[in-house]
């Protein structure tokens, strides 16, 4: 990456909201043909959180909050809110709109941003690059997914996988490059379009009676067609920005995978060449939450105290799209 900015964007504060309903793999053994050993041996999951009233909006304010309240900061100090989700409160007005609104956050602009699992990663790339511009000073990337409003829950192969979090964090700009963002690499290719999809709703299949009777406004997933793609796009290119940084495994703190399927992360850890205490994961208690699941990751382990400024991360990610990437980052705080 360039060297000749003034600028690194580092992360300066974080924040997270589950809600408190929990669905374990009891309750679904309960309304789906599944069982507990099935969904741990093959996920990793033991149980995700079910946001019971509200939006993703609400979801993604409380994470706004608790960011806000941990820096002591009031919110008309943020420059920007950009917001990871592919379960938007509506079309329009955008999820950020709504967050800014919530929170208070009067002078500042944003806009929601559509990437499915690689969400709060592409997320991250755009806000540093507000920073890196020299033009912006507090930037907000929230992720923030109520996955339980797509997800069908007869559909055994799916409804197991999903739950509902947001999780922000606080980008600043700083003129020491060793701390902050350093390298992304970052990917989409469409033709996987077919394998991870929502149909109806859009411009392609509006809201009839029939899309509502097709099932088509629930998440889609060929999860074995999938899960092949994602191990090698979230392994190969977590070793490529490795091999780009000159980082061997000893170099790297924490690998934050996006926490879809415990085997997908195992297979990129092993590529990577990191033991499992390099992973950071919870994907046993909150399942896959889409855009939420790395900046939780991060909040739960610096908030842990396991993670500490300098520490060198991995973050990957992989989704539907196909969408998928890698960034390296520096930790700052
Ligand atoms: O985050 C965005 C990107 N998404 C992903 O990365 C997800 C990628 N895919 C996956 O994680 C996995 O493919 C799944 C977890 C979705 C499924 O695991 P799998 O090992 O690929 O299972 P499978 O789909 O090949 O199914 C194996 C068997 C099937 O039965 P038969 O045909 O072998 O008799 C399924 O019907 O397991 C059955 N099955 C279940 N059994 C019990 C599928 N879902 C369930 C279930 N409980 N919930």
């Amino acid at each position: 990456m360039e060297k000749d900015r003034k600028f690194n964007a580092v992360v300066t504060g974080v924040g997270m909201y589950v809600p408190e309903k929990i669905m374990d793999n009891a309750f679904f053994e309960k309304i789906v043909d599944t069982n507990d050993e099935w969904i741990r041996s093959r996920t990793g999951i033991r149980e995700r959180r079910l946001l019971e009233n509200g939006a993703t909006s609400d979801l993604a304010t409380k994470a706004a909050e608790d960011l806000l309240k941990s820096k002591n900061m009031t919110a008309d100090e943020v420059d920007v809110i950009i917001v990871a989700t592919v379960t938007p409160d509506m079309f329009f007005p955008a999820t950020a709109c709504l967050v800014q609104n919530n929170i208070g956050a009067k002078n500042a602009w944003g806009f929601d941003l559509s990437a499915a699992c690689s969400g709060f990663l592409f997320a991250f790339q755009t806000g540093c690059s507000l920073i890196e511009s020299g033009r912006y000073k507090k930037v907000m990337v929230i992720g923030a997914d109520k996955m339980s409003s797509i997800t069908d829950y007869t559909d055994r192969n799916n409804c197991i996988l999903f739950g509902d979090a947001a999780s922000a964090v606080l980008l600043e700009p700083s003129e020491d490059h060793t701390i902050g963002l350093q390298d992304s690499l970052l990917r989409i290719d469409g033709s996987g379009k077919n394998a991870l999809y929502m149909s109806g709703g859009g411009s392609l299949n509006p809201p009839t009676h029939e899309t509502v009777d097709k099932k088509m406004h629930y998440i889609f997933q060929d999860g074995k067609a999938v899960f092949k793609v994602a191990v090698k796009g979230m392994a190969d290119i977590s070793y490529e920005i490795m091999q780009k940084n000159n980082l061997s495994s000893e170099d790297i703190a924490y690998l934050v995978p996006h926490q879809a399927n415990l085997r997908i992360i195992d297979a990129t850890a092993e590529r990577m060449g990191l033991s499992k205490d390099k992973v950071m994961i919870n994907i046993d208690r909150y399942g896959n939450t889409t855009a939420a699941t790395i900046p939780l990751c991060l909040t739960e382990y610096y908030r842990d105290g396991k993670i500490k400024k300098g520490d060198k991360l991995i973050l990957s990610a992989f989704g539907a799209g196909f969408t998928w990437g890698a960034s390296y980052l520096v930790w700052s705080i």
